[in-house]
Order: structure tokens, then C-alpha cells, then sequence
């Protein structure tokens, strides 16, 4: 059924969601206080839909309906019609309670409100609200329109009838939907912290420089990119405020600890692509440092990374966040990994997980190498992640 959608700040993440919403055919309010931020969206918009036409992905008629059916306006009021609105403005959760107090002033009763929010907690943002069982998380990755994944994250409060209304909707938005719990960096932001922290720590350590982990990551793992790669195509500091973050909503849980390295190149506008330079240097003139190709250091490299991405996946799972095929859809879909990783912990059995864990484990005595109860159990019963 079409609705009418809202969605709150037209920047780099509500732009792309209204576009998401408008291809699946309802039609969609996109506000912003900032009118010029709204002009840039719709050319955004716009432009990005004649491609999609010259693609052939839709024919000329369905691209200008898609357009006619987005409004952009710079009034909270223009939503009173919706039956959904989403919130993607800015990391704040005064501004936000703010946003969403008049808002709720605006809508209908039975209309669900949602933030995009990547690092505050929904139970935190939906205090404000007289109702919070309409109020949930929807969080898509960047580009919408192009990441299949959104994690959907009830609250404390959020009705099990909206949560259900709303996995169901984004589904008929040609997106893959995984229900989690309100715990920070929800499922993809925090199982994911390994491949960039335990990265990091190898270079530390001296064991091997930024172009040989890549390698091993890319070659070895079969990942689309190396860690190093992908913190400077994130930004490093985009990338380390999230782990900071996540490090400090987990009550400082050394698993979570950030790097100091990645911290200087952040302090010294080593940012990544963005700023020409980051782990690698992308001036023009610049070349790519070469990989050391030793495969017995790659596979050492691979193995460390992978069975603490499997321990922090396995986590997810026993502190019931979401379940073994959420964890795993979350990460193949939301970045791109070669594999699920506890289908992948299946393949190469919890033992030899655990094995390696406890040996890291009993190497350095840092709690970030705990193995999970979980993986723990899976390994004396010698039984399966994913059933
Ligand atoms: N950028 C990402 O990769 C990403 C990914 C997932 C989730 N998020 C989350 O999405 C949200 C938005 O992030 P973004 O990167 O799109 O931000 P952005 O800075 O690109 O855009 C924010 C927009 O909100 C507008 N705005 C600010 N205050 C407003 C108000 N009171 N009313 C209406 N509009 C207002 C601004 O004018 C701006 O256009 C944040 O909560 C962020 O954590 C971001």
C-alpha cells in the first residue's frame, strides 16, 4: 500500500532515504530548516534518477513520477499526513528531542516516528516523546540508495506492532530488514569494530605495514577491501569517533579500545580520501606501497582478525541483540563481507576458533581476546552457529 513518508534533514543520509522511499512508490515530505541544503538534495534527487532512467533501470514516465512524487519543504508541519516520518538530521540528542517533540505535536497518533541515528540509544531519543511505542530505530547505511541493509531497533518501549509494521514496510522498499536491540553501534557498528581495531594493533605490533594487512585481507580473506583501504575511504575521522564511541557506550570494555594510530593520522588531517591523504597517500603523483606477499605472515594476519570478528559475532548473538542469521545478513549485506561470519565460523568449526582465541588469549592476557561463552559452548558441543 502507498503511504505518505517524512523523513527530517535533507543531507547526506535523508536525501538518499527519501530517494529510497519515492522509488518504492509513496510519496514522500523531505524537510530540512536549511532551504539550500533542500535545493542541493532535489538536484541530488534528480540527477540520480536520470541515471537510474538512462540505466534503464525505469522507463522516463516512472522516473518523473518518482519526482513528482517527492515535496520538499522547510516546514516540520508539512508532515501531519504521514504515516511514517524518519529522522536523519544532525548526531545531537538535544536537537533531536527537540525535532521530534514538535513533531509529535504535528503527526497523527498512529503515525511511527523513527531516527537514523548510528551512536545514541532509540530508548534515549524516544524519552521525549508522550508516546514512545510508536518511536523506533531505522538505520541505513551509506548511500541509501544503494546499501540493501537497514537495521530496524525497537526501544524499550516501542510497541511489537509498529516494530512489525515497520520491518514489513521497509522490506517492500527493496531492502534487507534485520530486527536488533537497542545496544550501541546495534549489530554492523559494533561486530564489525575487529576489522579496523585488530587491523590497527597488527600494525602496532610491527608485524606488518598497512599495504601487507590489506593484501592479507583482500588476497587471503577474500574482503573487498583491506582495513586500511576502507578507514581512509570512511574517513579516519568518521571511523575513529565511532569506535570511541562504541568503546565508551560499552562501559570502556577493552574489546572496544581505539588505536592511537589511528587517532594521529585523524589529529593530523590525515583523514583518508577525502583529505588526499590518510594510511596511503592518494596524490596523483603518489604510488601504491607494495604488499610484503609472504603467505604465511597473510594467513596469520587473516586468521586474527577473522576469529575476533567471529567472537565479536558470536557476542552479539548470546547477549541476544539479534539472531544468527540477522548477525550474518547484517554483515554481508550492510558491508560487503565475502561470507556471513558465523557461517563461516561454522566451516571452520567453533574448535578451531576457540583454538586460536585462547591462544591470543594466553599470549597477551587483554581481555579483548576473550573467547565468548557462545563459541565457548558451540565448541564443547561441537554444534553449529546457523541451523
Ligand atoms: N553519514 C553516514 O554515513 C550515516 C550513516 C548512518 C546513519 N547516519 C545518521 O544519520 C543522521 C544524519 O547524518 P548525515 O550524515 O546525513 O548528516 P548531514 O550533516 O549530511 O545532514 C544533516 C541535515 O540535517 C539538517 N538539520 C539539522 N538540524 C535540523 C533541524 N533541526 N531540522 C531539520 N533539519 C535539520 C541539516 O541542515 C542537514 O541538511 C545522523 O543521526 C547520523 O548519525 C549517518
Amino acid at each position: 500500500m502507498k503511504e505518505i513518508i517524512g523523513v527530517i534533514g535533507a543531507g547526506t543520509m535523508g536525501a538518499g532515504i527519501a530517494q529510497v522511499a519515492a522509488q518504492a512508490g509513496h510519496k514522500v515530505v523531505l524537510s530540512d530548516t536549511n532551504p539550500e541544503q533542500l535545493l542541493r538534495a532535489e538536484q541530488q534527487i534528480k540527477k540520480s534518477i536520470d541515471k537510474l532512467v538512462e540505466k534503464g533501470k525505469f522507463s522516463a514516465e516512472s522516473g518523473q513520477e518518482i519526482l513528482q512524487n517527492l515535496q520538499f519543504s522547510t516546514q516540520l508541519s508539512e508532515h501531519s499526513q504521514a504515516s511514517l516520518v524518519i529522522e536523519a538530521i544532525v548526531e545531537n540528542l538535544g536537537i533531536k528531542h527537540q525535532v521530534f517533540q514538535q513533531l509529535e505535536q504535528v503527526v497523527g497518533p498512529t503515525c511511527v516516528l523513527a531516527s537514523n541515528t548510528s551512536s545514541l540509544s532509540i530508548a534515549s531519543i524516544g524519552a521525549c516523546l508522550q508516546d514512545a511505542s510508536r518511536f523506533m530505530g531505522i538505520h541505513f547505511f551509506n548511500p541509501a540508495t544503494l546499501m540493501p541493509l537497514v537495521e530496524v531497533i525497537p526501544g524499550v518501549a516501542t510497541s511489537d506492532e509498529n516494530t512489525q509494521r515497520i520491518e514489513q514496510l521497509i522490506t517492500s522498499w527493496y531492502k534487507t530488514v534485520v530486527v536488533c536491540k537497542d545496544t550501541p553501534g546495534f549489530i554492523v557498528n559494533r561486530v564489525a569494530r575487529p576489522f579496523y581495531g585488530e587491523a590497527l594493533r597488527i600494525y602496532e605490533e610491527g608485524l606488518a605495514d598497512f599495504a601487507t594487512i590489506d593484501w592479507a585481507m583482500t588476497t587471503i580473506g577474500g574482503f573487498k577491501m583491506g582495513p586500511f583501504t576502507l578507514m581512509d575511504y570512511i574517513g579516519n575521522d568518521i571511523n575513529y569517533t565511532v569506535t570511541e564511541t562504541v568503546f565508551a557506550a560499552f562501559y570502556y570494555d577493552p574489546r572496544f579500545k581505539p588505536s592511537f594510530t589511528q587517532k594521529r593520522h585523524m589529529e593530523a588531517g590525515f583523514l583518508g580520501r577525502k583529505s588526499g591523504r590518510g594510511f596511503y597517500d592518494y596524490k596523483e603523483d603518489s604510488t601504491a606501497p607494495a604488499p610484503t606477499e609472504d603467505h604465511n605472515l597473510g594467513r596469520q594476519i587473516f586468521e586474527r582478525i577473522l576469529v575476533l570478528l567471529i567472537n565479536e559475532a558470536a557476542d552479539a548473538v548470546f547477549m541476544q541483540v539479534a539472531s544468527p542469521e540477522a548477525v550474518d545478513l547484517a554483515m554481508t549485506k550492510g558491508v560487503n563481507y565475502p561470507k556471513g561470519l558465523l557461517a563461516w565460523a561454522d566451516e571452520l568449526g567453533a574448535v578451531w576458533v576457540l583454538e586460536r582465541l585462547e591462544t591470543l588469549f594466553a599470549e597477551y592476557g587483554e581481555d579483548r581476546y576473550r573467547p565468548n561463552p557462545l563459541l565457548r559452548r558451540k565448541a564443547r558441543e561441537q554444534s553449529k552457529f546457523i541451523l
